[in-house]
């Protein structure tokens, strides 16, 4: 069998998914790094002691879609001429995952998707991945869904559900066993003031609105001198240009490389409040306890919205800046975000993958 990553939130959340197959007798693991990320990729992949055995180097710096996509399906159709693997695995809603699963198709293998049935319902947003979640979900054979409305997406788009598993998110996997992993903090936390923790990457985010998040955070740590900001950049020319123009400057804004997973873990921790347009940290945080302000307008996570615990405030200057001040002067309305509940997994989504691959497979063997 063949596990891909290309992203560090692939690599992220297959990680967990590749020890547990890793330990199952029946399974011949191999492990596909597309490399649509580099240095992000090669950090996580190292956490988890995951050696890939092909890697396809397919990064370019600030890579446009159509010539990424390009590459990735013509590099890895010579991968499954020569592996021809039995069932292929890959998780979420990136270009790699898109086109492995419409490989897969041209080339009759079974598809299994990690973390199927994420919807917003617009094709635009997130771009592309939506459209990118809708593709892959047709072409999938096991659709592994992360929570009941997961499940519920892939019902309303005519999915059978004999072929939806619900297993729980393999990132809470990692995340608890990251968390209790107790390492350093990568740098000095000032302790008297509050940390804000500022993640942003998203394509439909680029441009004026980013500059509108930029110019919120700034405010914010203007006006609150009891808070510190910390904002590791998304290497994206397109993020890390406009935001060290904008935020560059102020001394309670630290602005840096990203973070390895382990000591983001742990910034995490020690963070009051985080505003981010990640989909992986929307399923941390609130496992964390620490409340999140989303820079969209939609989400296809929707459980923790449910819950209270994570709030949509979009691109949007006033409603960042106001959700944000009311949170760091009502310590009622802070401790009712920050009660602590994971609707995303009880941190053994991987091992009920396993299990139902080894229903299918072991039985074959
Ligand atoms: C990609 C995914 C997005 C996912 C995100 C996770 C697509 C279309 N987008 O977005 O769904 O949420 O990853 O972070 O699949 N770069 C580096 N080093 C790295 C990684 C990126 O320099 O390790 C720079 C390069 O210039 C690269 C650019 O970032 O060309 C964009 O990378 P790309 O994977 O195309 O898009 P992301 O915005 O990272
Ligand atoms: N993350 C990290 N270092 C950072 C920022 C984020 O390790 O500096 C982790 C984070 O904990 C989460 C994942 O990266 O598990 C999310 O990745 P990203 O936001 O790039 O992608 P998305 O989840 O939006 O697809």
């Amino acid at each position: 069998m063949l596990c891909v990553a290309g992203t560090r939130p692939e690599a992220i959340k297959m990680g967990p998914v590749i020890l547990a197959l890793k330990n199952e007798t029946w399974a011949n693991v191999r492990v596909l790094a597309t490399a649509q990320h580099r240095g992000l990729l090669d950090q996580v992949l190292r956490i988890f002691e995951v050696e890939p055995d092909i890697d396809l180097d397919i990064m370019r710096p600030n890579q446009a879609l159509p010539a990424l996509t390009a590459r990735l399906l013509l590099s890895i159709e010579d991968v499954l001429e020569a592996e021809k693997p039995d069932v292929v695995l890959a998780q979420g809603d990136t270009t790699t995952v898109m086109t492995i699963a419409l490989a897969c198709f041209y080339h009759k293998v079974p598809f299994g998707h990690v973390e199927a049935g994420l919807r917003t319902g617009d094709m635009a947003k997130p771009f592309p991945e939506e459209m990118n979640r809708v593709v892959t979900g047709r072409l999938t054979k096991w659709h592994f869904a992360p929570t009941e409305s997961a499940r519920q997406n892939l019902l309303k788009e005519g999915i059978e559900n004999r072929d939806i598993f619900v297993t729980g998110n393999t990132v809470i996997d990692a995340l608890l066993s990251a968390a209790e992993r107790k390492i350093p903090l990568p740098f000095r936390l000032d302790p008297d003031r509050r940390l804000i923790l500022v993640t942003a990457h998203r394509r439909e985010n680029f441009g004026e609105p980013f500059r509108e998040i930029c110019r919120a955070i700034l405010a914010l740590a203007e006006r609150n001198e009891d808070v510190q900001v910390v904002y590791p950049l998304h290497p994206n020319p397109n993020v890390c240009e406009v935001a060290s123009q904008i935020l560059g400057d102020h001394p309670r804004i630290t602005l840096c490389e990203p973070l390895d997973y382990l000591p983001f873990v742990e910034v995490m921790k020690h963070a009051y409040l985080i505003l981010s347009d990640s989909g992986g940290v929307q399923e941390e945080a609130p496992a964390l306890g620490k409340p999140v302000l989303v820079l969209r307008r939609e989400t296809e996570r929707p459980e923790a919205v449910q819950e209270g615990v994570v709030r949509l405030v979009g691109p949007d200057f006033d409603e960042i800046t106001s959700t944000a001040q009311h949170l760091l002067d009502d310590k009622m309305v802070y401790a009712e975000m920050a009660r602590g509940v994971s609707p995303y997994g009880d941190g053994k989504a991987a091992g009920r993958i396993a299990a139902v691959l080894r229903d299918h497979f072991a039985a074959c063997v």
